[in-house]
């Protein structure tokens, strides 16, 4: 494989931010991921050594830092859902000094957008050293990531140069997808989905995300543009995606941002909530969505201003915005997208470096 480097990739173009670039590329990224994966029939295929090393262990071990992180907590859920595999999901940095006891065939998958974060590195040296088979999810061929490790999958994201990430990370959404429903192809079970055609549909609905930019600033200048805090609940895949959501805010807006389980918050963190603190609440769960909705109702008796983002056939009057409809699973691909909207748009106002925030690098290579 050798990158096809196009000049259009690196450069912002008629963009103020590498970032707005970044989000905006991510309909196209979904359908060249789906190019890409695809075999001269039009099904989605993955390296046969790779099904076969998925097939044959008895628990996956996903290692990742940062927003791959958090790739990797929904990835979990695609995997289990879908192969039916067992997945235990670790921040890189813990698993080097506390690692847990490990089933007898495990496999590693290591999600990393560069491909060279040290401590994701130091837990691939380590496994390796055990004799553990590994397969990299990574966006740069050749990265250090992918050359150690049995096995490469692409995410044929196109350069991120803006240090937040976006479309690495709904790219690593699509290619854990495609593992999963692969391997459960393979497996034959029929937990598997037409994922090709969902695929589509997400990218179809990303595109009209993005041309709502209008309303993501109205959210963003409503909720963000004064407050020191905010938080994010969901419950189940929503819940990881405002991880995510939460992670994106403080990065490039320097708000103090958490997000939680909507059932865990009442355990504590509900006595930060005060008169007008922003709760921003995904909704895109049939099954917990009466649940959110109760969490909701009980931090907003405490004061607080919510912004409830659902996915179309949940929605209720009070939402703030409305998802298109996808494939339930797949709902992280698209409720992301608002949050990553809402977070440019509320460092913009609050004046700050939203392609170099303060602190960070894109690629963190030292321990
Ligand atoms: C840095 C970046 C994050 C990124 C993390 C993991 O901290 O600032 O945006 O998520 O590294 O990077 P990786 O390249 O391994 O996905």
């Amino acid at each position: 494989y050798t990158a096809e480097l196009d000049m259009s990739d690196i450069e912002k173009g008629t963009y103020p931010h590498y970032m707005l670039k970044e989000i905006d590329e991510q309909p196209a990224v979904i359908r060249k991921i789906v190019q890409a994966y695809q075999n001269e029939s039009g099904d989605l295929t993955i390296d046969g050594n790779i099904i076969s090393a998925m097939g044959a262990a008895d628990r996956i071990y996903i290692i990742a830092a940062g927003t791959s992180y958090h790739a990797g907590l929904v990835g979990k859920q695609f995997i289990e859902k879908m192969a039916k595999i067992p997945v235990e999901v670790h921040v890189a940095s813990e698993f080097v000094y506390n690692m847990p006891l490990l089933s007898e065939n495990p496999l590693f998958i290591f999600i990393s957008q560069s491909g060279e974060t040290a401590d994701s590195r130091a837990v691939l040296v380590e496994v390796k050293e055990l004799g553990y088979k590994a397969l990299t999810i990574t966006n740069v061929p050749g990265s250090t990531l992918s050359r150690e490790a049995d096995y490469t999958l692409l995410l044929h994201a196109g350069p991120e140069i803006a240090v937040a990430s976006t479309k690495a990370y709904t790219a690593q959404l699509a290619v854990l997808s495609i593992l999963a429903n692969v391997t459960a192809t393979s497996l034959g079970l029929s937990s598997t989905i037409d994922l090709g055609h969902e695929l589509g549909i997400v990218a179809n609905s990303m595109d009209g995300l993005i041309d709502a930019k209008e309303e993501m600033e109205a959210i963003a200048r409503e909720y963000l543009s004064t407050t020191r805090n905010a938080f994010f609940i969901g419950r189940s895949l929503d819940f990881y995606v405002g991880l995510e959501g939460s992670l994106k805010l403080k990065e490039i807006s320097y708000i103090q941002a958490e997000g939680f389980a909507g059932g865990e918050l009442k355990h504590g963190t509900i006595a930060l909530i005060e008169d007008g603190t922003p709760i921003i609440a995904l909704a895109t769960q049939e099954a917990v969505n009466l649940s959110i909705r109760g969490n909701v109702k009980e931090v907003v008796a405490r004061g607080a201003n919510p912004c409830i983002i659902s996915m179309k056939g949940l929605e209720t009057e009070e939402d703030r915005f409305v998802l298109p409809v996808v494939h339930e699973l797949l709902a992280p691909l698209v409720s992301v997208i608002p949050l990553q909207l809402i977070s440019y748009y509320a460092a913009l106002h609050r004046d700050c470096d939203v392609d170099k925030p303060r602190n960070l690098a894109k690629s963190v290579t030292v321990e």
